[in-house]
C-alpha cells in the first residue's frame, strides 16, 4: 500500500512539530509548505537527516508552492501570522482570514478529496473560513482545539490529584478562547465523577488555568506560543482519520442544529474516522455546562457572520 500523503501548510513551530510527529509515528510522507523562502526546505532536509538515526520510514519535502501537494490525503493548516505587539484580535482575525483563504484555496484545488484539519487561530472562525473556501462537504474540514484544551485540563487535574493522567477522562467543549467549556459533568477519574474527588472551588481554579493555558505559555516563552501539545493534538486527529479509528474526540466542526446551534463552528464531541467528522455526538450536558456552551457560541457567532460578509 502506498504511503499516505500529509501536507502541512506553515513550517513554523507548530507545522514543523506536526511534521516531526507524523514521521515519528510512521503515518506517511509529509509535504511541508511555507511562504518564507527556504524555511520549509531547510526544516525538511534537517528532519530527513534524522531519519537514519531515528528509523523513520516517511520522507519530508519542503516547498513554497502547491505542486508537490497534489492528491494529499490530509492537509493540516498551521500557516498564520502571530499576534504582534499593538495588533488587536480583530487585526489578527483579518490577517489570518486572508492567509487561510489563500492557502486553503490553493491546497483544496490541488487535493479536492483531502481532509483538512485547521490549527490556525482564531481557531473556530478560521475553520469556518477554511470550510467555506474549500467548498466541500462539512465532514472534511474541522479544527483542532478541544483535544489540546482537554489535554491541558487533564494534565492540571492529574497534577492536583496526583493520579495518572490516563485515568482522567474530560472534555473541553465550545470555542477555543476565554469562553471554552471544561465540562464538569464529563470529567471523571477512573469512572468516578470529579466532584467526588475535588471541591467545586478547586475545580474552577483548574478550569480557569485551562482557559488561559495558551497565554500562560506565551508569557513564559516571551516570543512565540505553545507548539508541542498543539502539534500532538493535531497529529492525534491525523492518526484517527488515517487509521479510521471512529475515535470520540472534541473537535471544532460546523453545527447545523446540533446542541441547538446552526451555521457556526464550535468544539463538540465528534466521531473521527476515514471520512473526517463522521458524526456529531450529542451528549446530554448539565445545565451549567449547556449555559457556558451557549455563551461560548455567542462569541463565535458574530465572527462567522463577519466571514460570510467578507466572502460575499
Ligand atoms: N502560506 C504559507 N505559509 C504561510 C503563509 C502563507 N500564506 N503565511 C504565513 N505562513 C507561515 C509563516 O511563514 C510561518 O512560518 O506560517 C508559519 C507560522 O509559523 P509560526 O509563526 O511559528 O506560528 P506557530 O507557532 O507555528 O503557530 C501557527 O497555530 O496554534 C496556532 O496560534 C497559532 O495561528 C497560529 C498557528
Amino acid at each position: 500500500m502506498a504511503r499516505k500523503k500529509i501536507t502541512i501548510i506553515g513550517a513554523g513551530n507548530v507545522g514543523a512539530e506536526v511534521a516531526r510527529q507524523v514521521l515519528a509515528q510512521n503515518l506517511g510522507n509529509v509535504v511541508l509548505v511555507d511562504i518564507a523562502e527556504g524555511l520549509a526546505q531547510g526544516k525538511a532536509l534537517d528532519m530527513n537527516q534524522s531519519g537514519p538515526i531515528l528509523g523513520y520510514q516517511g520522507r519530508v519535502v519542503g516547498t513554497q508552492n502547491y505542486e508537490e501537494t497534489i492528491d494529499s490525503d490530509i492537509i493540516v493548516v498551521t500557516s498564520g501570522s502571530p499576534r504582534k505587539p499593538g495588533m488587536s484580535r480583530d487585526d489578527l482575525f483579518k490577517t489570518n482570514f486572508a492567509i487561510i483563504q489563500a492557502v486553503v484555496g490553493h491546497a483544496a484545488s490541488a487535493s479536492p478529496q483531502a481532509i483538512i484539519i485547521v490549527v490556525t487561530n482564531p481557531l473556530d472562525v478560521m475553520t469556518y473560513t477554511a470550510l467555506k473556501t474549500a467548498n466541500c462537504p462539512k465532514e472534511r474540514v474541522f479544527g483542532m482545539a478541544g483535544i489540546l484544551d482537554s489535554a491541558r485540563y487533564r494534565y492540571f487535574l492529574s497534577e492536583a490529584l496526583q493520579v495518572s493522567q490516563h485515568v482522567i477522562e474530560a472534555m473541553v467543549l465550545g470555542g477555543h478562547g476565554d469562553e471554552m467549556v471544561p465540562c464538569v459533568s464529563l470529567t471523571r477519574v477512573a469512572g468516578a465523577p470529579i466532584t467526588e474527588l475535588m471541591s467545586l472551588e478547586q475545580l474552577e481554579k483548574i478550569a480557569q488555568r485551562t482557559r488561559t493555558g495558551g497565554g500562560e505559555i506565551v508569557k513564559l516563552l516571551k516570543t512565540g506560543s505553545a507548539y508541542y501539545a498543539p502539534a500532538a493534538a493535531a497529529v492525534r486527529m491525523v492518526a484517527a482519520v488515517l487509521n479510521d479509528e471512529k475515535a470520540l474526540l472534541p473537535c471544532a466542526t460546523l453545527l447545523q442544529g446540533e446542541y441547538g446551534f446552526a451555521d457556526i463552528v464550535l468544539g463538540v464531541p465528534v466521531i473521527i474516522g476515514c471520512q473526517g467528522v463522521e458524526r456529531v455526538v450529542e451528549i446530554q450536558l448539565e445545565a451549567q455546562d449547556k449555559e457556558a456552551l451557549t455563551k461560548s457560541a455567542g462569541v463565535t457567532q458574530p465572527l462567522c457572520r463577519q466571514v460570510d460578509e467578507w466572502l460575499n
